[in-house]
């Protein structure tokens, strides 16, 4: 079970020297301005949950300094300091936000790792931060503002000269502990999800990533905020409207990587979530099993999809709308140019999959048929085609797209030839008779060219 006590071993033990060293160096810093500084967020909940080292690519830092930095803030400041030890770190700092970044790119040996400095709010309401009273209800008031109480915990890594066991306490206002011992997501105020829509499918994230459940009332929140129509009312607001559906499509894509990704897929389902797309979107059985089939031939196509496998799945998801209302969607989205594509030439594919490939068409005429088309396209296909056309599919992407012609244009050129349009002619006729079992070696495949073009 979780302990507020055991929160300073779990540092000690959990994170790499490093990381440890990083934290330390940024504390110091902050310790001599009189400052306040908090580890928050995502890095504060696995640090709790973990059973062994955990991988961190990512601290969110909150600092306070009760109002005495200048306007860029405290973060922007503290940020700079902790990069003078730090010079392979690149450094970000948004002044409009309040906020600063340190970045070690794949080659450091951090790398990748980013540490996000937030500034607290009290920043306005200037007052002495190393006053410990009033503090804590500033970093309460940030993590007040915050997802679900499990992302709500911080721990604070300063402290004072008065109040020198206060380094390494942990800061629970919310029952995050209780939450993450109950394996339950919360969120901390009925609005959350009327605040930030976004939140819907976080919930959905973090329960099936953590093996979690939504919490009753929270629940009832989130699907009020369905009801209500929360991403329909904004799509008329211009300029509301972009940035909340590119971090709806953000969300998603997250949703889709994750290891457990059908897992939330069926939770989005079961909580009435696709409506929050387009009102007409679901997930019945036939789009489940459209989805799988799309991921087990992306799988077979390349093992490690990485970044390709999402927008394919969420164009499979859509394929069950009307064309103009899938294209719509994606636009409205924000997917990938690729996706837009995809779904624009969908209905050309289909077509010309059942005007082509009936019956027992010819691996050549296979290959002339599909060979426009990108091997995403064709899976996009593949869930909508008949059972023996999808057969051909799979052959073409497993085999016969990836067959060379008997001989080359090198070739072509020792028997004498020139290159000039005749060659592509002769090459295409060489790759036909090869996909067809015509030719079974460079002699004979000579000896067919020599035959039909002298
Ligand atoms: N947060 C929030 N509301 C959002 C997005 C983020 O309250 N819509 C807060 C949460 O407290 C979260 C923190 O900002 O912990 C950082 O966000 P993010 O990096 O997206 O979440 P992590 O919890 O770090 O998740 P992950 O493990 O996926 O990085």
């Amino acid at each position: 079970s979780i302990t507020k006590t055991s929160i300073r071993s779990l540092l000690e033990s959990t994170l790499p020297p490093p990381l440890k060293g990083l934290l330390k160096i940024a504390a110091q810093q902050a310790e001599a301005r009189g400052w306040q500084l908090y580890l928050v967020g995502g890095a504060v909940r696995d640090l709790l949950l973990a059973q062994s080292q955990v991988h961190f690519r990512e601290f969110d830092l909150v600092v306070d300094s009760g109002g005495t930095s200048d306007l860029q803030g405290a973060g922007g400041e503290l940020a700079r300091s902790i990069a003078e030890d730090f010079p392979e770190a690149q450094l970000q700092i948004y002044g409009e936000f309040q906020t600063a970044a340190l970045i070690w790119h794949d080659e450091s040996h951090l790398g990748p790792f980013s540490m996000d400095i937030a500034t607290a709010r009290s920043e306005f309401y200037p007052y002495p931060a190393a006053n410990p009273e009033i503090s804590v209800s500033s970093i309460r008031q940030d993590l007040y503002r915050r997802d679900f109480s499990i992302n709500a915990l911080a721990v604070r890594l300063t402290g004072h000269q008065n109040s020198p066991q206060q380094r390494g306490e942990l800061l629970d206002f919310f029952g995050g502990v209780e939450d993450l011992e109950q394996k339950l997501i919360r969120v901390l105020h009925p609005n959350s999800f009327i605040e930030d829509p976004t939140r819907i499918f976080r919930a959905i994230r973090f329960a099936s990533r953590l093996g979690f459940s939504l919490d009753e009332q929270t629940k009832i929140y989130l699907q009020t905020a369905i009801a209500s129509g929360i991403y329909q009312q904004t799509e008329g607001n211009h300029h509301k409207a972009p940035a909340l559906q590119s971090r709806l499509r953000n969300e998603l894509k997250y949703i889709v990587q994750e290891v457990h990704w059908l897992r939330a897929l069926a939770l989005i389902q079961d909580l009435g979530a696709w409506c929050c797309i387009h009102p007409d979107l679901a997930m019945p059985p036939s789009s489940l099993r459209a989805i799988k089939m799309a991921a087990r031939w992306l799988e077979a196509l390349n093992p490690e999809p990485g970044d390709r496998r999402w927008p394919i799945i969420l164009e499979v998801l859509l394929l069950q709308l009307p064309e103009s209302a899938r294209l719509k969607v994606a636009q409205k989205l924000q997917l990938p140019e690729g996706s837009q594509m995809r779904l624009g030439q969908f209905q050309a594919l289909v077509q010309r999959c059942s005007d082509q490939l009936q019956g027992h068409p010819s691996p050549s005429r296979v290959v002339k048929t599909l060979r426009p088309y990108s091997p995403e396209l064709i899976i996009l296909g593949a869930v909508c085609v008949s059972v023996s056309v999808r057969a051909i599919l799979w052959r073409y992407l497993q085999i016969w797209q990836h067959v060379q012609p008997m001989i080359n244009g090198a070739t072509l050129i020792e028997m004498g030839y020139r290159p000039g349009k005749k060659f592509r002619a002769m090459l295409d006729f060489i790759l036909d008779a090869t996909l067809d079992g015509q030719v079974s070696d460079p002699a004979s495949a000579q000896q067919m060219v020599r035959q039909r073009f002298d």
